[in-house]
């Protein structure tokens, strides 16, 4: 059965979106883009065209997002638009009878995530998050190392983000300086963090957490110079600052907190780009048995575990610790028939492409088979609740609970957020 998508929202990681889908059709023909849409003409035109020279197709082009609804033979809708748009555009697919991926996080505050959530359940229309560290498949390597229990009890995690922006605006995207816009390093990058804590060991209980803007004056440098490697899929988009504008910047830059988990596991999670001479990137997790050192997700480098004897093993040989892992079908046929990887030298946007296909693909599986896609609106909202119970207990100053976070009833910081977008 085909199922067919609009893609809203076509800057950087619209752009990326396209990559994953043109990735996806070398092994799948069943989802189509059919239609791409930004407010900007030349920024949805442009990766209408990149689909085309590919695929040799070309999606419609639409501006104004109320015209989607009446595109015919439409299924679903792909959000990759910046954040404070993923729950109206959600909402009003839903209501409309079509299916929703969005990308990360799920929603602006958990306030509109948890109305997302409420729409899903009442249209039973899929819900999909775009949460893609998880999919890496050296990720799923360590979930099964950590479950196999390997390192033994879990004792505790370490996640620490620290390194220096230079001043400059994060991603060469204005947005991303802006609390009302979901912006700030502790929120955008930290739900990808708080995603793959929770994926890897279980619901977190408590946090608490200092939180500062440093520097609330940034400089929009170009995105060749802020971050060369992602800089092509960022060429086309739109902004309306121009290159050396000095950008107010008012959401939280740097974050240290400390986490209590339901299984007794605590974890230290730190986040600044503000880090100036000392970037420090750490995320270990270590058991009664010894230390599991994470690679960084997408960068292809293996895992390693380091054992209380201090015998080290990584690469290949930690298959022999997990005789009984391989991949899901779905990630196997996209990583080329592969059934199992401890590392790989890809180029990242190859990378970047596969992992974008296989969320496709889920979500493709969700819709057909009536079933929950892995990331759906009940981890889309943890993730967001670890990510913002930082914030929130950096301001009221004291430990909190994530289901406090996710119930709405800690919301110091979103709340003025709530009350401009009227969540
Ligand atoms: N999963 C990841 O690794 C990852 C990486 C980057 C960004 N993201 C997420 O993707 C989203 C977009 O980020 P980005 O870096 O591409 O930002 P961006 O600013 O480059 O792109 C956003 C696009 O959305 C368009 N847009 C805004 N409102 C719209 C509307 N109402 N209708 C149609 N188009 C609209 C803008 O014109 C812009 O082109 C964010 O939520 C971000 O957190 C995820």
């Amino acid at each position: 059965m085909t199922i067919n998508m609009a893609l809203i929202g076509a800057g950087g990681m619209g752009k990326r979106h396209a990559n994953g889908y043109l990735e996806l059709k070398k092994y799948f023909s069943d989802l189509n883009i059919v239609a791409v849409c930004d407010i900007h003409e030349s920024v949805a035109e442009s990766v209408a065209d990149y689909i085309y020279n590919t695929e040799g197709k070309r999606p419609d082009v639409i501006t104004d997002i109320e015209k989607i609804y009446s595109l015919k033979n439409l299924d679903a809708v792909d959000i990759a638009t910046s954040t404070p748009m993923h729950h109206v555009i959600a909402i009003d697919a839903m209501q409309n009878g079509l299916h929703v991926i969005t990308e990360k996080p799920i929603a602006i505050t958990i306030k509109a995530a948890n109305k997302m959530k409420n729409i899903s359940v009442i249209t039973k229309k899929v819900l999909s998050v775009a949460e893609n560290y998880r999919r890496d498949p050296i990720n799923r390597l360590t979930k099964a190392l950590i479950d196999s229990n390997k390192i033994g009890d879990i004792y505790f995690t370490l996640d620490l983000n620290l390194s220096s922006s230079n001043k400059s605006v994060m991603h060469s995207t204005v947005w991303r300086s802006k609390k009302y816009q979901a912006g700030g390093n502790v929120l955008d990058a930290g739900v990808h963090n708080a995603d793959m804590l929770l994926y890897l060991l279980g619901n977190v209980e408590t946090i608490f957490a200092q939180v500062s803007i440093f520097e609330k004056e940034r400089i929009l440098r170009k995105m060749e110079d802020v971050a060369p490697v992602l800089s092509h899929m960022y060429s086309h988009r739109k902004e309306n600052n121009k290159e050396g504008d000095k950008i107010v910047q008012d959401a939280v830059d740097s974050a240290f907190g400390v986490l209590r988990f339901n299984s007794g596991a605590i974890g230290q999670i730190s986040f600044s780009d503000t880090s100036h001479g000392q970037n420090l990137g750490i995320s270990t997790i270590t058991g009664s048995e010894g230390t599991l050192y994470r690679s960084s997700s997408r960068s292809g480098k293996s895992p390693k575990i380091v054992f209380s004897n201090g015998k080290e093993i990584s690469g290949d040989k930690l298959f022999e610790l997990v005789p009984n892992f391989s991949l899901d079908d779905d990630t196997s046929k996209i990583w080329d028939g592969v059934d199992k990887l401890s590392n790989y030298s890809h180029d990242f946007h190859l990378v970047d492409a596969k992992i974008l296909a296989f969320q496709y693909l889920d979500f493709y599986r969700s819709i057909i088979n009536n079933k929950k896609p892995e990331v759906g609106f009940d981890e889309g909202i943890e993730a967001l609740g670890l990510a913002y119970g930082l914030i929130e207990s950096g301001l009221k100053g004291k430990l909190i609970k994530l289901e406090d976070v996710i119930s709405g009833k800690e919301d110091i910081y979103q709340r003025e957020i709530n009350e401009k977008y009227l969540v």
